[in-house]
């Protein structure tokens, strides 16, 4: 991270986790541990969770935020969420684009690219994901695919809403794996989204952009992976449902 220039924010990806007496329970254990902190927490809960945890985080440091929503206001789109149902709420962030929802629910650099723009049109603070498969890896095409999705993503962004996204790094092969990228990797993978956000909208805007990491961040390895200058915080899957372990990754991007 670069302190000059960005603050770190840490978010959980709660995932399809946890009922609501859980998700009550875990907030009130994770207040006190992460009340002085010096980068943003945000948890992203499920949405049966979100009522809950906004009045579990209410008069606290912790923002909620969902996990995805559709891009119409209302309408025949049975199972979806729109963006104004989140902020009706007062959910503050949505997570989108994440490599579960593009593998195993459909979503694609477009459907992305109509997810944001209606969510930042509504007032949410978007968490953008993008990250390459292994395959993708190992053929070398790691730039392009990051550069593609990011850019895919952005697509009708204005310069001014750009300061209501976050950008997160998560290479697929290391989410829920246990196997983290090192900090090398993940600093270059941040450097590669960087420039691309540089490229569409100027250097100060790209150095203003915090850009997470994410795929087995844990207490364990979280200093290290901060410490990349590119790296300005975490994406938290596994790790974040667990108190201590969570706001261990907290107190690391406090430093
Ligand atoms: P894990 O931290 O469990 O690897 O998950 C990362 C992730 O997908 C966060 O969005």
């Amino acid at each position: 991270m670069n302190p000059n220039k960005r603050s770190a924010v840490i978010a959980g990806n709660w995932k399809m986790n946890l009922t609501r007496p859980q998700a009550k329970a875990l907030i009130e254990e994770i207040k006190p541990l992460v009340a002085g902190a010096a980068c943003g927490v945000v948890l992203c809960v499920p949405y049966t969770d979100l009522e809950t945890a906004l009045s579990a985080a209410a008069g606290s440091n912790i923002k909620i935020g969902a996990q995805n929503c559709h891009w119409e206001e209302s309408g025949a789109f049975t199972g979806e969420i729109s963006p104004a149902m989140l902020t009706e709420l007062g959910a503050e962030y949505v997570i989108l684009g994440h490599s579960e929802r593009r593998q195993y629910f459909g979503d694609t650099d477009e459907t992305v690219n109509k997810r944001l723009l209606a969510a930042l049109e509504a007032g949410l603070k978007v968490i953008l994901c993008v990250g390459e498969t292994l395959s993708q890896r190992e053929e070398g095409k790691t730039r392009e695919v990051l550069s593609r999705q990011a850019t895919a993503a952005l697509a009708g962004v204005t310069a001014s809403q750009l300061s209501n996204i976050i950008v997160a790094y998560e290479p697929i092969w290391a989410i829920g794996t246990g196997k983290t990228a090192t900090a090398a990797q993940a600093g270059e993978g941040n450097a590669v989204v960087r420039a691309t956000v540089a490229a569409l909208y100027g250097g100060e805007a790209a150095e203003a952009l915090t850009i997470q990491y994410g795929g087995s961040m844990k207490a364990s390895n979280a200093a290290e992976l901060l410490a990349q200058p590119d790296v300005d915080g975490g994406l938290i899957g596994g790790a974040s449902l667990k108190a201590a372990d969570f706001a261990a990754i907290v107190q690391a991007a406090s430093r």
